[in-house]
């Protein structure tokens, strides 16, 4: 990275006076960078800014400090709104206590989260359990009021009981409750379950079995808007990250009608399929596909890591016409949300990527990290990073994807 940003300098300065002309009708926030695709589409064969690695190295020609605001197109800024704020809110460096299943609470204004599953500095594994946590963003937004500088704010770890192993997805509030999948642990199924959000935290497991045989890994939950019906992925990373007996499952994609107990798969033809999501009407789906990362098998970048978009059939509910919405740049697109405007959110090497409607990448919320989810509140959009935890004010909304 040395080496990259020497010569980052040169061109940095370069496309400076080559985008200041394009960029001068832009009123940034002041956390924001305008990197116009036109000024980087020709580095030229002397570059150094070419990389190899899409997994630790990252695409910030401008050498900006994190975090930031990678603004790609001008209709980014519609998103940040003219006064946006990036910046932590929670640190807890040595504990990756903020991974995924981000599931916000509007009424209490709290969210949870779960801690890293078979990652490092999660602690835990196939002898030990992972953590679910809560945010009071009641706190946050008052610790924020008085600065715009970082926060770090205490959370809170959840006494779940023993039925709840390795969460690593969720949704909700269904029906009132936290809507979790969770990975399994050992020989501990994996599981769709419902959690109560308040003390004491008791569960209800909704489905842990497929007529019989455990699924991999649960990873990734949503709610179809306007019914109840639960869908969910099953990648193998509890096998790829230790944690699970090899895979006895194709990896693919399922839906749960929780009134007939009835269970079928929607999608298949992954490598590792992850973040599922639906657009607001419920008639377009997303999965991601994190192809790439392989757990102990390493990284391949000839594979997936690929969002792709489906019809949900209105009559089977079922997934159809497959096609790729995005491929990300940089790392793998894990979690993914929707806004207000049908712009895709999801979590890739360098941040949150954004893309439009149409799949055209518009901006980052540029943290110089793997992030594998976020989560639109009141205060804004959150990141989740492992051992720290962002907060974006920004003028966007987030779908609410449960309207039960
Ligand atoms: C780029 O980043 C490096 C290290 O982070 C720093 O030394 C250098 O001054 C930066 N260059 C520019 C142009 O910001
Ligand atoms: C690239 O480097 C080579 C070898 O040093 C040099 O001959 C060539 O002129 C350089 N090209 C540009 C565009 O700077
Ligand atoms: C990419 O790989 C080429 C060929 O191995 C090497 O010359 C170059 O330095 C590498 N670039 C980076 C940024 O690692
Ligand atoms: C599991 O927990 C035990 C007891 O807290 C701890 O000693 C051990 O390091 C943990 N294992 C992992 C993989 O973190
Ligand atoms: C969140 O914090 C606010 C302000 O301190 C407090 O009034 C509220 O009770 C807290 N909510 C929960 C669920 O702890
Ligand atoms: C928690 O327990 C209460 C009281 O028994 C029950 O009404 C509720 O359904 C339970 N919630 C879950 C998620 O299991
Ligand atoms: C990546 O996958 C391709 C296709 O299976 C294979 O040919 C290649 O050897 C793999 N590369 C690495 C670095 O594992
Ligand atoms: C960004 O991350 C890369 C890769 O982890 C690292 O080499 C670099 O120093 C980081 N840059 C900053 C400004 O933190």
């Amino acid at each position: 990275m040395t080496k990259l940003s020497v010569s980052a300098v040169v061109v940095a300065l370069a496309a400076a006076v080559y985008s200041t002309a394009s960029s001068s009708d832009l009123t940034l926030p002041p956390q924001a960078v305008y990197v116009n695709p036109l000024s980087w589409n020709v580095l030229g064969a002397n570059s150094t800014l070419f990389r190899n690695s899409s997994i630790d190295q990252f695409f910030n020609p401008t050498n900006t400090t994190s975090p930031f605001f990678q603004v790609f197109d001008p209709s980014f800024l519609n998103i940040l709104g003219p006064n946006a704020n990036f910046r932590t809110i929670v640190a807890n460096p040595g504990f990756a206590f903020a991974h995924e299943a981000p599931i916000y609470d509007a009424e209490s204004n709290i969210l949870y989260f779960s801690s890293n599953d078979g990652g490092p500095l999660g602690y835990n594994g196939w002898y030990n359990n992972s953590v679910v946590s809560m945010l009071n963003m009641t706190e946050v937004e008052e610790a924020i009021a008085s600065t715009s500088g970082n926060v770090n704010i205490q959370i809170q770890t959840l006494p779940l009981p023993d039925t709840v192993q390795m969460t690593n997805g969720g949704t909700g509030p269904y029906k009132g409750d936290l809507l979790l999948v969770t990975s399994g642990r050992a020989l501990l199924p994996p599981s769709v379950v419902l959690v109560n959000p308040v003390s004491p935290y008791n569960a209800t497991v909704l489905l842990d079995n497929f007529y019989g045989r455990q699924f991999n890994s649960l990873n990734d939950v949503k709610v179809l808007p306007g019914t109840d019906i639960i869908y969910f992925t099953d990648p193998t990373y509890g096998w790829l990250n230790s944690f699970r007996p090899e895979p006895l499952l194709p990896s693919q994609v399922y839906r749960l009608d929780p009134s007939t107990g009835q269970v079928r798969v929607v999608a298949d033809q992954f490598i590792n399929p992850n973040g599922v999501a639906f657009t607001a009407d419920g008639r377009t789906a997303f999965v991601t596909d994190t192809g790439v990362s392989d757990g102990f098998l390493g990284y391949n970048q000839t594979y997936p890591a690929t969002i792709y978009q489906y019809d949900v059939d209105p009559a089977t509910g079922s997934f159809m016409n497959r096609r790729v919405f995005a491929y990300a740049d940089t790392g793998v697109p894990d979690g993914i949300q929707l806004d207000t405007m049908g712009n895709v959110y999801s979590g890739c090497g360098e941040g949150t990527h954004v893309w439009n409607p149409e799949g055209t990448l518009i901006g980052k919320f540029f943290i110089n990290s793997t992030t594998a989810e976020m989560m639109f509140t009141k205060a804004g959009l959150v990141i989740l990073d492992e051992e720290t935890i962002y907060l974006a004010q920004i003028q966007a909304q987030g779908t609410n994807l449960v309207t039960l």
